[in-house]
């Protein structure tokens, strides 16, 4: 077994935001989230080292990880990745080092490092760009030091080698050059990335492992964070369609990572699927945006927002429909409607325009519609609102009261007509 360290401390200066840099969100979960979830294939002793709003930070993932240990680092003494990895005593005797803003590292990557034998294992990257990372000096195949950017002469800048920043390490060296390290250096930080020179220097082993970039991008800008985003889309559309899902422009879809799709569904253009939603046998025609529901075997939009706490079950959804925690089942509504807090049953048809008034300024409200009923369009629903099965609600009406099996009910102003009003209007001859 091998420890975990997961450096989450720092303060994403770069990010430029009021967030910490590591509760940035990907495909809708933040990026700690995907380095201890895949830590936790590896390890049962995962160390996440917080500084920087560490409240914020330990808040949000203890609401998926409940055996993992907060460490939080003596920042103002040790900053910087040295100062992290100084304040972890983990269990085992290989310990993995991981950066907490590199989201797309998976255990089967972090796996290959176990095979390779040597006191560190770290992983580089080779790039034509290597703006922004730290440069490995590599000679004859053995790593002798890591130069920080910010140190790098313009020469130093110019190797294409950089430090991934993943390693493998015995716990020994942590334990025997952690306490070596300084803060010389432009960013008066404890660098990590010195203990390679130390190592080396003492005769130890360290070898490199040449990794891709797609799977080990550090973000450290929002520039960085849509590009991670990208890629973990790609991750997610692939292994969808490979599935079976059929998907139009993939491009241009967002899907979020806890989003299942089951069968052979269809997602056209535009399309967004967000939370926990689960989209069975159905076809989300283009630009729709489903969030947090539940659509069995029905067809939504285009254009039309299912919204959180939704079932939709042999359902079809048409353009500018919103429909909120509302169940709905064999139902069809067209046309621009809205649909909250209510139940819809079989055979009903919402009229364009239909919209329930679910809210009256303080609380929520529920329309319940029974079977086969035909809602006429532009009616207004003023709940809490009981239309019973087999009844019609005429066009244009605004329904306060409950209606009951069989009826129609009516609400308009009667209709008055005058006579050539248009020419006398105009004071054109008719
Ligand atoms: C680091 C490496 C660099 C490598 C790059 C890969 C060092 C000194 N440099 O640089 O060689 O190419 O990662 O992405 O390690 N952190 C703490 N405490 C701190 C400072 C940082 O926990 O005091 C955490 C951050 O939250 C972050 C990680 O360590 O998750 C890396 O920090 P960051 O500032 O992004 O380092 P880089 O400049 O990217
Ligand atoms: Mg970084």
């Amino acid at each position: 077994m091998t420890s975990v360290i997961i450096m989450a401390a720092g303060a994403g200066t770069r990010m430029k935001s009021t967030t910490p840099k590591v509760l940035h969100k990907i495909s809708g979960k933040e990026m700690l989230y995907y380095s201890i979830n895949e830590a936790a294939k590896l390890s049962n002793d995962i160390e996440v080292v917080v500084y920087h709003q560490k409240d914020r930070v330990i808040q949000a993932m203890r609401k998926y990880f409940s055996d993992i240990r907060f460490i939080t680092q003596e920042h103002s003494k040790f900053p910087g990745t040295g100062g992290a990895v100084k304040c972890c005593s983990p269990k085992h005797n290989k310990v993995f080092i991981l950066n907490g803003d590199m989201p797309l590292v998976s255990a089967d990557e972090l796996r290959k490092f176990e095979n390779i034998d040597a006191d560190i294992v770290m992983s580089v990257i080779h790039l034509d760009d290597p703006d922004g990372y730290g440069r490995v000096v590599i000679q004859n195949n053995e790593v002798i030091k890591i130069i920080e950017q910010k140190d790098a002469t313009e020469e130093e800048k110019q190797i294409k080698f950089v430090n991934a920043g993943v390693y493998l390490i015995n716990k020994e060296i942590l334990e025997k050059f952690l306490p070596l390290l300084d803060n010389n250096n432009a960013s008066k930080e404890y660098y990590l990335t010195d203990i390679i020179d130390l190592a080396k220097k003492a005769g130890k082993t360290i070898k490199a492992i040449e990794v891709k970039e797609e799977n080990f991008k550090g973000v450290n800008t929002k520039y960085d964070l849509a590009n991670a985003e990208r890629i973990h889309q790609n991750r997610i559309k692939q292994k969808l369609m490979r599935n079976g899902v059929i998907m139009h422009l993939p491009e241009t879809i967002f899907i979020e990572n806890d989003v299942k799709l089951i069968g052979e569904c269809e997602i056209e253009s535009g399309c967004v699927l967000k939370g926990n939603s689960i989209i069975d046998h159905s076809l989300i025609k283009a630009n729709s945006i489903i969030e947090d529901a539940k659509i069995t075997n029905s067809e939504i939009g285009p254009m039309a927002r299912i919204r959180p706490d939704s079932e939709i079950i042999d359902s079809k959804i048409g353009n500018f429909v919103e429909i909120k925690k509302s169940a709905l089942n064999n139902v069809k509504a067209g046309h621009l409607s809205y649909l909250g807090d209510s139940e819809i049953d079989s055979g009903t048809n919402i009229g364009a325009g239909t919209i329930t008034c679910n809210y009256d300024g303080k609380n929520k409200y529920k329309t319940i519609i029974g079977k086969n009923v035909f809602i006429g369009s532009d009616s207004q629903l003023v709940a809490p609102l009981t239309i019973e099965d087999d009844t019609m609600i005429a066009a244009g009406s605004t329904i306060t009261k409950n209606v009951k099996k069989g009826e129609l009910a009516i609400s308009r102003t009667p209709q008055k007509t005058i006579k050539n009003f248009f020419y006398k209007f105009f004071k054109k001859e008719g």
